[in-house]
């Protein structure tokens, strides 16, 4: 289903039998909304988004390509976040399961504008798709389409912002005993101790070489996100806490308390592609009530 959303800009919305949905923007081919059966939201979006291009909606599921953060010399986090998409009407069946209809193909190819500042020809295609349990699966496919035989690089993140009820109640297993890149360090290298991650201050870090599973548990909810992921190495973890939560325009004061990216990306060794050939990085969410771990929040168990 096509429809406006805010600002005017187009969005497609998903619905399941059960009640859960999802929202995704042509603007970026962002997700901007991901509902359980319950109906409630399980991303984070700002209060303060602007939904006006140039600037990318703050929340959701922004797409970082051909570039995550300011590693290279494109604008930061890339341009596919503030690029209009288009529908692919001619989508194909979902792979495996024909029985999945909630799903949408958007596809990216350069503009003669973005062809001068990244000189690239390629498709890019992401598909949404909600599943009948309210999984919300997305998978990118960048294809090198071209013709000169000259292969190219990107890096790449999908830079999810969960939703939580106190970011101090939140932990974070999968990434212990890791190596990282800490942004706030000029990108020097450490390694994770080996506790679950928690949070009582601004982070950011690249963790290199992650597990395929990463578990986001909000102990005051009750409830853990399962992100499992593929093609996607690295895992990003970023809170900007409370003073670079005030330097932002597009975001709340206060509302670093009640979100947290993780981002399932390939950051440390750039995907290349040669002409002909197609990456893929598919990243699975699931929310799933603590309680069913019986009081032990082990993702493992509840799986
Ligand atoms: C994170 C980066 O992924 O995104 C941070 O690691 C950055 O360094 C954050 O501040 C938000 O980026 P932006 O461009 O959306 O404000």
């Amino acid at each position: 289903e096509l429809c406006k959303g805010v600002g005017g800009l187009e969005k497609v919305v998903l619905r399941e039998a059960r009640g859960t949905s999802a929202e995704v923007y042509l603007y970026g081919a962002h997700v901007t909304s991901w509902k359980n059966d319950h109906g409630e939201e399980l991303l984070f979006v700002s209060s303060k988004a602007i939904f006006k291009p140039p600037k990318a909606i703050r929340g959701g599921i922004p797409i970082c390509f051909p570039q995550f953060g300011g590693f290279g010399n494109l604008e930061q986090h890339g341009f596919a976040r503030n690029r209009l998409w288009s529908i692919d009407e001619n989508a194909p069946p979902f792979e495996g399961n024909s029985c999945f209809k909630a799903f949408v193909d958007l596809i990216l190819m350069p503009s003669e504008e973005d062809s001068k500042i990244w000189p690239h020809s390629y498709e890019f295609r992401l598909r949404v798709a909600l599943t009948p349990g309210g999984d919300l699966i997305l998978t990118s496919r960048v294809r090198n389409t071209s013709a000169d035989g000259k292969p190219f690089a990107f890096t790449f993140a999908y830079h999810t912002y969960f939703s939580v009820s106190d970011i101090s109640e939140v932990r974070v297993e999968g990434l212990e005993t890791l190596d990282y890149l800490d942004n706030l360090k000029d990108k020097e290298r450490f390694t994770e101790q080996g506790d679950a991650l928690t949070f009582e201050s601004e982070v950011d870090k690249i963790y290199l070489s992650t597990p395929t599973k990463i578990a986001i548990i909000d102990h005051e909810k009750k409830r853990t996100f399962v992100l499992r992921k593929e093609g996607l190495p690295d895992a990003v973890v970023w809170n900007p806490w409370d003073k670079k939560a005030k330097a932002m325009a597009d975001f709340g004061d206060d509302e670093y308390k009640h979100m947290l990216c993780v981002e399932a990306a390939a950051i440390e060794k750039p995907i290349t592609l040669k002409p002909g050939e197609e990456w893929k990085g598919r990243q699975e969410l699931s929310a799933v009530p603590s309680s069913y771990c019986s009081g032990q929040l082990d993702p493992q168990k509840v799986l």
